[in-house]
């Protein structure tokens, strides 16, 4: 009997957005051919790659804890023999590489988001000397042409970047500076990518980018980008994010009404209800534009989950903009929603702002904000109770004989089934709902 090379153990810790999450798939695809294998385990692994988030403070402070406790790891492996390698890759990578590379020395390789095609070259010469540092730049087209066209699949929904970087400016927002100037890839490499996904059994794609948008790879944007995926075998439902109100254009809003595969669920972050506010944050809207834009959005598409980001605490931000925050909230009634306390980011115009907010009152803006949107997702979730609606199955339940599946809104469908069925798109009952979850029966069609 032959035996083959032992493989080597890939450990890759995701921070952040859903960019990140597929940035660490491809940069797995990547070193894959290299012998590779992902482990969901730090602890003796030969490559350790964190694919960092910048976005906020805590999510650039828990990289340094962690690499904190991979010193410990690498050190332990170092004494048994081996090695491990540290690459730290991401926004924070981007943003601080020479600050990580003084902070932590047991860090072998910092790479920026652009560069991860190089990484099997990157890695072999940290094999040789450490302490490289490669500088990324922002060709994003030469990153995605050199990433394998085949991708490694393991469940039946996929994210699929297609558009990258950002040039709008938000005052507090650092993705400008780490991602780069709005770029979008070729629809026929995107068409491309959805065809092999879809005959390796994925039924779902998330459309990625930080301005998805703003997408302009074809002709109509990214409604027309949606019409021609809408058209590839296999693939049944189709959704993106994250979107911006400046961009979401009549043939976008026209697509929610007509494509059948694009799901009625839509995260269109307006980060705050105050004028003033949207004003200082360089947004390029007003309250009143967003809330007629989600007015259009739902004459198209009536049953849209509405989804959004909110900034509690903006330099400036006064009892009464705040005030303007929840009012634009009940107005607007949202599924679920993501909100944040402003974080002052270095370099960016925010940080130098005067009205700094003091860290109380944003605990409690947010903590009042937070109750409004939990109720509203509670809300939401209760409203589909009793309908029978289509729940694409995705997974094994916690329990034995439990599957788990997701809504046409997203939401997590808990149901009893075999998970023969993982895959299939099924009528469900919805019989419960939670603020996170609903539970439903399957519907036996007729035969
Ligand atoms: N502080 C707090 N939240 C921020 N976001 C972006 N930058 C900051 C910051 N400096 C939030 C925005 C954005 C989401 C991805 O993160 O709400 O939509
Ligand atoms: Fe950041 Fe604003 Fe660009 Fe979104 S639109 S990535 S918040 S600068």
């Amino acid at each position: 009997m032959t035996q083959s090379a032992p493989e080597k153990r890939l450990y890759i810790k995701t921070y952040g957005c859903q960019m990140n999450v597929y940035d660490s798939e491809r940069m797995a695809d990547v070193l894959r051919p290299l012998g590779y294998a992902v482990t969901d385990e730090p602890e003796g692994a030969d490559l350790v790659v964190l694919n960092t988030c910048h976005i906020r403070e805590k999510a650039t402070e828990k990289v340094y804890s962690e690499l904190g406790q991979l010193k410990l790891m690498k050190r332990r492996k170092a004494d048994a023999g081996g090695t491990m390698n540290i690459v730290v890759a991401g926004c924070v990578a981007q943003a601080e590489g020479e600050e990580i590379m003084r902070r932590q020395p047991a860090v072998d390789l910092v790479v920026g988001p652009q560069a991860y095609h190089q990484l099997p070259e990157l890695i072999a010469r940290t094999h040789r000397a450490t302490g490289e540092r490669l500088s990324a730049d922002f060709a994003a087209d030469e990153k995605f042409d050199a990433l394998p066209t085949e991708r490694h699949v393991t469940g039946v929904t996929a994210f699929l970047t297609v558009q990258e970087g950002c040039d709008k400016f938000c005052t507090f927002c650092v993705v400008p500076y780490t991602r780069g100037g709005e770029w979008s890839r070729p629809a026929d490499a995107v068409i491309a990518e959805a065809r092999d996904l879809a005959a390796k059994g994925v039924r779902e794609v998330t459309l990625l980018g930080q301005n998805v948008n703003a997408y302009d790879g074809c002709d109509g944007g990214l409604a027309g980008l949606v019409r021609q995926l809408a058209k590839v075998e296999g693939l049944d439902r189709i959704r993106y994010t994250t979107s911006h109100p400046r961009d979401m254009d009549e043939a976008l809003i026209a697509a929610h009404g007509e494509v059948e595969a694009l799901m009625p669920y839509l995260h269109l972050p307006v980060q705050s209800g105050s004028d003033r506010i949207l004003k200082a944050m360089n947004r390029g809207h007003t309250a009143e534009h967003y809330l007629r834009l989600v007015e259009r959005i739902r004459a198209a598409r009536p049953d849209i989950a509405m989804s959004c980001d909110f900034i509690v605490g903006f330099p400036g931000e006064r009892d009464s903009d705040f005030e303007a925050t929840l009012s634009l909230v009940r107005e607007v009634g949202y599924a679920g929603s993501f909100s944040f306390k402003y974080s002052r980011r270095p370099g960016t115009p925010a940080s130098a702002m005067p009205g700094q907010v003091a860290e109380q009152v944003m605990d409690e803006r947010l903590q009042r904000l937070n109750a409004l949107l939990q109720d509203q997702a509670a809300a939401f979730n209760q409203s589909v109770v009793g309908r029978v609606a289509p729940v694409l199955i995705e997974k094994t339940g916690r329990h034995d004989g439990q599957i788990g599946g997701r809504s046409p809104w997203l939401q997590p469908v808990h149901i009893d089934g075999p998970a023969s069925l993982i895959g299939q798109i099924l009528p469900v009952r919805i019989e419960a709902a939670t603020r996170n979850s609903l539970t439903g029966s399957l519907v036996l069609e007729p035969a």
